[in-house]
């Protein structure tokens, strides 16, 4: 039996790979060119919808890796140009920070809105119209829309200058990274850990790396644990860092290590588009998120809901490091972790992430009413979040989240429409993110569309239509800042 069907296998083998060879040429889709240039004008035109998209011509030897180059260095200074004129039209840039208001290690917090409200309108006006008066007028403030990535059309990893600055590796040819320094995390950020609190902030000021992560957390986390952060600190290829020709790293790279973007297990606002989506121009882009207090959420992802922090680890090497593109990665060298031996290591040490201490709360994660008086701004804005303002009712205490997601159905306020290569439609279920700690992870959303907390509550005032003055806006801000 066993001889017989090694026989048949032996003279159908030849045209079972002739048949392979044959269908890779004459299919259009595999062959297709990512999105070119700004205009990434080849798109709309033809049958080139593909879920294949993502193996390029360098990696099939129609391109080489010089002429790429060349050609995204050329195109650089463009594509930073149409993404500066967004950011502009969106936001007003300029930095304006509260220095009596900073992060654990001393950063000031930005201060907005920065977003910049159509001709002639103010909040208040806004507020009083109707969410289709808003729409079709076109009246809805541009920031609030869906942000694209810097180069939305080709997308991938892209790290802020500050940590490009001390990790060169992680720099690319083709593009930079867009938002403004001041409107991002600290960097490095402060490292606590829900099984030491009494050690406070653990990272020496330092970025964990393989350089140190051992001279940090030796005899601090048990061996196990410690294994676990040697493989977050662990660079692994991917789509844009690899070794292959098809990278936008100027050397071969060994790749990223997921505390490249969770640097210290928070984050440095590092950019992406996520994988899950086709084609091109819907895909989101998402701000890395932090990973501090991971222990006590059960949806991991934006929209992906992935239900443990086991599945995400594991998700993020298999699938998000190459866009979610199963023929690149085997090119590119994906490395599958080993689900009890590495992914349960590395997930048991991102469950020991603990949010920022928050000197101004109670055991029940309120305000400690010893501490604030009634009339204060802080408690004022408590009342108006647990009240009129309604943003309890999906970030409820003591961690202001309830592990759910929630479609807000911004599209309700604009048109769908096309820009910087990106469509901005409905967005469906996105998850509530915890807002402890919030005043230390900047932008906010998904996509870092709002950039201050201001920003968000102007924004929640138009969706939930609640319709706040100008001092309860305050107030709320004031209470965000002491989670
Ligand atoms: C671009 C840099 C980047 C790298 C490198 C990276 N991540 Fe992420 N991570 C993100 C982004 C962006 C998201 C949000 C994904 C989404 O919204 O769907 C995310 C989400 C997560 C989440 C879910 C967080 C939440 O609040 O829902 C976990 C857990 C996580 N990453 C762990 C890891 C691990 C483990 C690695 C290494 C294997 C890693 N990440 C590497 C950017 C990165
Ligand atoms: C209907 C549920 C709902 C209500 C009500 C709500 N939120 Fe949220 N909140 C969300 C969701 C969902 C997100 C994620 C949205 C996204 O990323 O696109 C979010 C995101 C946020 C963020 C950004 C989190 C981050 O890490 O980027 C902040 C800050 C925030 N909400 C504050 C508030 C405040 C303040 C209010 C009340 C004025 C409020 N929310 C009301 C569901 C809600």
């Amino acid at each position: 039996m066993q001889r017989r069907s090694r026989q048949t296998l032996k003279c159908w083998l030849p045209w079972l790979l002739g048949c392979a060879v044959l269908a890779w040429f004459v299919s259009p889709s595999l062959t297709q060119p990512q999105g070119k240039g700004p205009a990434g004008g080849d798109r709309e035109k033809g049958p080139l919808k593909s879920s294949y998209d993502q193996v390029s011509p360098v990696l099939l030897g129609q391109e080489t890796f010089a002429k790429m180059m060349a050609t995204d260095k050329a195109n650089k200074e463009a594509v930073m140009a149409r993404q500066k004129k967004l950011l502009e039209e969106r936001y007003d840039l300029s930095r304006r920070v509260d220095d009596k208001v900073t992060m654990t290690r001393g950063k000031p917090i930005p201060v907005g809105p920065a977003v910049k409200l159509p001709e002639g309108q103010t909040w208040e006006q806004l507020a009083a119209l109707a969410p289709d008066e808003i729409r079709d007028k076109s009246l809805f403030p541009r920031g609030f829309l869906p942000l694209p990535h810097p180069h939305h059309e080709v997308g991938g990893m892209v790290f802020p200058q500050a940590e490009v600055k001390q990790l060169a590796r992680l720099e690319r040819f083709d593009l930079d990274f867009d938002l403004p320094e001041h409107f991002l995390p600290e960097f490095p950020p402060a490292i606590f850990l829900t099984t030491r609190p009494d050690l406070g902030d653990v990272s020496k000021g330092q970025m964990l790396t393989l350089d140190n992560f051992n001279e940090l957390f030796n005899g601090i986390l048990n061996s196990k644990d410690l294994e676990g952060l040697r493989l977050l600190v662990t660079q692994f290829p991917q789509q844009q860092f690899n070794a292959t020709y098809d990278r936008k790293a100027e050397k071969p790279s060994q790749g990223v290590a997921c505390l490249d973007c969770h640097v210290n297990g928070h984050t440095s606002a590092a950019t992406h588009l996520v994988g899950d989506i086709r084609p091109q121009e819907h895909r989101r882009r998402i701000d890395t998120p932090s990973l501090r207090g991971v222990n006590i959420q059960r949806l991991f992802g934006s929209q992906r809901a992935l239900k443990s922090v086991e599945d995400f680890t594991e998700f993020e090497q298999r699938a998000a490091y190459f866009d979610g593109d199963i023929l690149s990665s085997a090119a590119k060298g994906i490395n599958p972790l080993e689900r009890s031996s590495q992914v349960h290591f590395m997930a048991e040490l991102q469950n020991l992430l603990g949010f920022p201490p928050a000197p101004g709360l109670s055991w029940d994660g309120k305000l400690d009413s010893r501490k604030f008086k009634d009339d204060s701004p802080e408690m004022q804005g408590q009342k108006l979040f647990f009240g009129k303002a309604q943003c309890a009712t999906c970030h409820p205490a003591p961690y202001y989240t309830d592990n759910s997601m929630h479609d807000l159905q911004v599209e309700r306020f604009y048109k769908t429409q096309s820009y910087n290569g990106m469509v901005a439609t409905k967005q469906g279920p996105i998850k509530t993110f915890p807002l402890r700690g919030i005043k230390e992870s900047p932008p906010y959303f998904h996509d870092g569309r709002l950039l201050t907390l201001e920003d968000v509550v102007e924004f929640f005032n138009l969706i939930l239509e609640t319709k706040l003055t100008a001092a309860e806006k305050q107030h709320l801000v004031a209470f965000l800042r002491q989670l």
